[in-house]
């Protein structure tokens, strides 16, 4: 085990903040994570997968555990599926273009999502009419109190719209180690109801789509709209679609008649947040190195040298004027560390 001493986290947080870590390690298999754990010199830990779903704010006085477990299996695949354990390690992305050259389809809609396999089911990914749990069989996760494993099935996960037991009352108590996914390996059922998706098929000329397409689709339509993490830093949606009352809704419409929605429960929608913020004159806004993404208003991005705290700060003030302006109030999707 080899722990380094005052690392830059900029490569290792999709925003490209550069905090720095006391101590860092890179673990590559579950003993040496387990031993990791166990070091008492270093009460301080903080679990890094994809780096994709967090603002760091400040340096990091303790142990960064970089999870670098990686590798893909196929447990066992028949005519119609295929079962396929992914180690928490492997880059999502380049996961769902295995998937694609096996011919296993159920993932393609999640194309182009930055992060890691083992953080996925945290916040249940979700793009395009899909969501991680649609493919979600179990995940193993290795327990930071007592380094035992432990499997989560699908049900125990709780899943919900960017949310689950992850994020919930198991936060912080547990690292997913690897993912359990089933996937059709023939026949496949595709999700092209996406406004977005059908538009983008037809501008391809493609009439009966296959995985591949849906991926190239999804792909396209993400690069349009969204800033590529190697080249802008960012961390995807920086708040969750907020879900209002029906009745605000009512009342917001006598002013605002294009607001959109979606029905989110018999009494209650969910509100784009990306519509509030641009309503809100934010969109494309930019503040020296840090600002408001000019084609997706809920995308905050990092031009350059950016602190985080700049970035916080800026958060909290559409925040502020959303709720003022709207009477509504908007929650990070991000961890802010
Ligand atoms: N909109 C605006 N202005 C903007 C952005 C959006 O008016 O700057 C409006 C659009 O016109 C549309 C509505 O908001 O009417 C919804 O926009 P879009 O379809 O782009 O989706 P979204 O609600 O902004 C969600 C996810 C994305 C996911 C897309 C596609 C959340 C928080 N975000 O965005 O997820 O890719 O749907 O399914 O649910 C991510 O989590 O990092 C992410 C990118």
């Amino acid at each position: 085990m080899h722990i380094e001493q005052d690392i830059s986290l900029k490569p290792y947080n999709t925003f490209g903040i550069d905090v720095h870590a006391k101590h860092f390690v890179s673990v590559s298999d579950i003993e040496a994570l387990k031993a990791v754990l166990k070091l008492e010199a270093y009460p301080n830990k903080l679990i890094l997968g994809g780096g994709s779903n967090m603002l760091l704010t400040k340096d990091f006085d303790g142990l960064v555990i970089h999870i670098n477990l990686r590798g893909i299996d196929i447990i066992s695949k028949d005519h119609q599926s295929a079962i396929v354990k992914a180690k928490a390690g492997e880059n999502w992305h380049e996961f769902v273009l295995w998937c694609l050259e096996n011919g296993f389809g159920g993932v393609e809609n999640l194309s182009l999502i930055p992060g890691n396999v083992g953080t996925a089911p945290i916040q249940n990914i979700g793009a395009y009419g899909v969501e991680l749990k649609d493919t979600f069989v179990s995940c193993e996760a290795m327990s930071v109190e007592t380094q035992t494993l432990k499997t989560f099935t699908k049900e125990a996960c709780n899943f919900g719209y960017r949310n689950s037991i992850f994020k919930q009352e198991e936060k912080g108590k547990y690292i997913i180690t690897s993912v359990i996914f089933k996937l059709s390996s023939q026949k496949h059922q595709l999700s092209t109801n996406y406004g977005a998706i059908t538009s983008e098929l037809e501008k391809m000329g493609v009439g009966s789509p296959t995985i591949q397409d849906i991926s190239k689709a999804v792909i396209a339509i993400r690069e349009s709209k969204l800033p590529n993490p190697n080249e802008i830093g960012n961390s995807g949606s920086f708040f969750k679609n907020p879900v209002i009352s029906k009745a605000l809704f009512n009342e917001l419409l006598q002013n605002f008649e294009d607001i959109p929605s979606y029905p989110a429960s018999d009494t209650q929608v969910k509100v784009p947040a990306g519509w509030l913020i641009e309503k809100a004159g934010f969109k494309g806004k930019r503040f020296g190195d840090y600002g408001v993404h000019k084609n997706q208003a809920l995308v905050l991005v990092n031009y350059g040298n950016a602190k985080g705290s700049d970035i916080l700060k800026l958060s909290k003030l559409i925040q502020k004027t959303v709720k003022r302006l709207f009477n509504i109030s908007m929650e990070a999707e991000v961890n802010i560390l």
